[in-house]
């Protein structure tokens, strides 16, 4: 099988001009296609700095990250959220769903970004929401949800895009 994600000497300063913070040093990492893997350490190590490099949302300080043999570390900031959007599905720690907006507006979100015809995007968020028991919740808002529905509605837009890699 080929690497779907590799980084080459991986590295990110916090703050270089002041009080440098050595967060991620010099990391070399092989993550096959189809591979599910766990990151593991102590608060404060480096696991969500590196999930944001080798999920494109910040650049390091030195080496490369590459996602389907493409260095993502090279591209423009436009380029890169493109890239993103096409390939890339978040669940994030923080719940971030979108206040104004039902529990499957939310789950159609990135499915209507990336111009998922309507019929077939609401079709998937129904299922999703369905498949983690929140079929009864599909038009309350996340202040309407409970802590642990909120959480399962969360991870249902990065499946909804069927994305070749999901940190989370
Ligand atoms: N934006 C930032 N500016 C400066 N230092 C930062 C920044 N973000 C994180 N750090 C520092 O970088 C180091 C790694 O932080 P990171 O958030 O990656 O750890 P973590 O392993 O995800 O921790 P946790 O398990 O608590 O979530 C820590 O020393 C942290 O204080
Ligand atoms: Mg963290």
């Amino acid at each position: 099988m080929s690497n779907i994600i590799e980084s080459h000497n991986l590295s990110k300063v916090y703050n270089p001009d002041t009080i440098p913070v050595n967060a991620v040093s010099g990391v070399d990492l092989e993550i096959e296609e189809g591979e599910f893997t766990a990151l593991v350490g102590p608060s404060g190590s480096g696991k969500t700095t590196l999930l944001n490099l080798i999920g494109g949302l910040d650049y390091p300080t030195g080496g490369n990250v590459q996602i389907g043999g493409v260095d993502i570390t090279k591209m423009s900031e436009n380029k890169l959220i493109d890239f993103r959007l096409k390939n890339i599905g978040f669940v994030f720690q923080a719940y971030n769903l979108i206040p104004v907006l039902t529990a499957s507006e939310n789950v159609e979100f990135v499915m209507l970004l990336q111009k998922t015809p309507k019929r077939e995007r609401e079709q998937r968020a129904i299922d999703l929401l369905t498949e983690v028991g929140l079929k009864d919740k599909l038009n309350k808002r996340p202040s309407e949800l409970s802590g642990g529905a909120a959480a399962a509605c969360c991870s249902c837009p990065c499946v909804g895009i069927e994305a070749p890699f999901y940190p989370c």
